[in-house]
């Protein structure tokens, strides 16, 4: 069950950095967006990352070329058909994802392991659309993809221990450090990040400190390579509340829950580094102005 082929669903942020890699490490990669449009915009990030490892002599210009032409944009899913595995990187939505991964499911070959880079929902829900239990899998990558080393591997109650086996050697091939993990929301990383995140804010709510003062203080005081609330802008206040929810749901404990504050910013639109406002204003990107 060698792996030669890759697939990946979803040419977004995760899906770019997901089908970059694959291709820097030599995979001939297919990856699959829902219109040209969204495809263009996946392709010029990676582009765009390929250059600046370039700039800084990380790769060379040859292999900058080699691996534009190792990945193939596509926007129909048989495109996908002789893939040895396909990580799916689509939007987080349960019924769309089940949706998808039915359709794949009658035309990639029977032999291929799927995989999920949810970072929260349940892959066992995800692997009931499909007949292949056994070869269903989650592949957790961390944003940012080129850049960061993680990757938390999931067995579900159903999957095969050689095809965890293989995954786990896929992502060393990748260049990555696999973990193992369960499929419990939020697996590790999420499970101790998010009610961190999340204490930050009470931390801002309760008078604790000032966003940069606590953005100094786990920076400086603990090492950390950005602070809470940068990491929270970048990760997404939306995207963050999203997660919270759905562990708060799971394990229904208060660290958990989404603070006040988090609601309110994500109801008024302030979504972060990517809507140029969250806790931070971005209206001068190299110089984010604390909000609060
Ligand atoms: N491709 C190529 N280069 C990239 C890049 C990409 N995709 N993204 C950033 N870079 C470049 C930057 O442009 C920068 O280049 P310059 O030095 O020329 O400016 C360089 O990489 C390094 O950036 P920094 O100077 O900011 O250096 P850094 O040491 O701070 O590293 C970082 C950046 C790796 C992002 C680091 O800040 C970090 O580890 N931050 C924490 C990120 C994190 O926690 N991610 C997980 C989020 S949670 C998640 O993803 C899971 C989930 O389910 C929500």
């Amino acid at each position: 069950m060698a792996i030669s082929k890759v697939g990946v669903l979803g040419c977004g942020l995760m899906g770019s950095g997901i089908a970059q890699v694959a291709a820097m490490a030599g995979y001939p990669t297919v990856v699959k967006e829902v219109s040209e449009e969204f495809l263009k915009k996946g392709m010029t990030g990676i582009d765009k990352s390929l250059a600046k490892f370039a700039e800084k002599q990380t790769i060379t210009p040859e292999k900058r070329t080699e691996t534009l032409e190792r990945l193939k944009g596509t926007t129909k899913f048989e495109d996908l058909a002789d893939c040895d595995i396909v990580i799916e990187a689509i939007t987080e939505n349960l019924p769309v994802k089940r949706e998808t991964f039915a359709a794949i499911d009658k035309i990639v070959k029977p032999g291929a392991i799927f995989a999920s880079n949810t970072s929260s929902l349940v892959i066992t829900e995800m692997i009931t659309a499909t007949r292949r239990a056994d070869r269903f899998i989650g592949m957790h990558f961390f944003n940012p993809v080129p850049l960061m080393k993680l990757v938390e591997v999931v067995a579900t109650v159903m999957t095969a221990p050689a095809v965890m086996d293989e995954a786990m050697k896929f992502a060393v091939s990748l260049g990555k450090v696999p973990i193992r993990t369960t499929d419990r929301s939020g697996f590790i990383v999420n499970r101790l990040l998010v009610p961190y995140l999340l204490d930050a804010i009470r931390a801002l709510e309760e008078g604790a400190g000032s966003v940069e003062d606590i953005d100094k203080g786990m920076k400086l005081g603990c090492g950390y390579p950005m602070g809470p609330f940068t990491l929270l802008d970048f990760v997404g206040l939306e995207t963050t509340l999203y997660i919270a929810n759905i562990m708060f749901e799971e394990f229904r404990e208060k660290r958990f829950a989404p603070p006040p504050l988090l609601k309110r910013l994500v109801a008024a639109g302030h979504h972060g580094k990517k809507t140029g406002r969250g806790f931070y204003d971005y209206s001068d990107p190299a110089n984010p102005r604390a909000l609060f």
